[in-house]
């Protein structure tokens, strides 16, 4: 579907290339045939259309090198993602796996065996890195690639009762 489109705007694209072409072919020829006045119209007008072919050919090629956009290129980046699958309890948290490499994607999916969650990453220096909700019978991810390595925190972001505040994990990031 998407190759079919961008086969479309290419013949498009070659069609006004060469209409615009052709025209200014066209116009040059009839300034040797009519007046200086006529001359300078045609002039302006082929000047006009290189001008217009000049700006809007190129972003028109720009635009069509994103299609088929680029979710399929965006998705391969850096080869497939590491990915954790986080299930929330009362209250500690069930990861799958804790280790990951820095510079690589990381997918967490997160969801929750009980009640809301806030699953929260926190770096060195306890900022935020990357967050999102951890809700029964649904799946949220994450898409993070870590730049550094190091340890980092995950807490609870959302109230969940009376250990809220001991629900706290590691991931490491990088071969440690
Ligand atoms: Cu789980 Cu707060």
């Amino acid at each position: 579907m998407q190759e079919t489109a961008w086969q479309v705007s290419l013949v498009l694209m070659l069609m006004i290339t060469f209409g615009v072409i052709f025209v200014a072919i066209n116009s040059h020829k009839r300034e040797e045939e009519y007046g200086p006045l006529v001359k300078r119209a045609y002039g302006f007008r082929t000047k006009l259309f290189w001008v217009v072919a000049l700006v809007f050919l190129p972003a028109m090629i720009y635009n069509l090198m994103d299609l088929p956009y680029d979710v399929s290129r965006a998705a391969t980046a850096g080869g497939p993602p590491q990915v954790i699958n986080v299930t929330a309890h009362m209250w500690y948290w069930e990861m799958d796996r804790d280790q990951v490499d820095a510079g690589q994607p990381v997918e967490v999916h997160i969801t929750s065996a009980d009640v809301n969650h806030g699953f929260g990453i926190y770096d060195k220096d306890m900022h935020l890195v990357a967050q999102a909700q951890a809700m029964p019978g649904y799946t949220n991810v994450i898409r993070h690639t870590f730049k550094e390595e190091g340890t980092y925190k995950v807490l609870c972001m959302e109230y969940c009762g009376v250990a809220h505040h001991n629900m706290m994990t590691e991931i490491k990031v990088g071969n440690l």
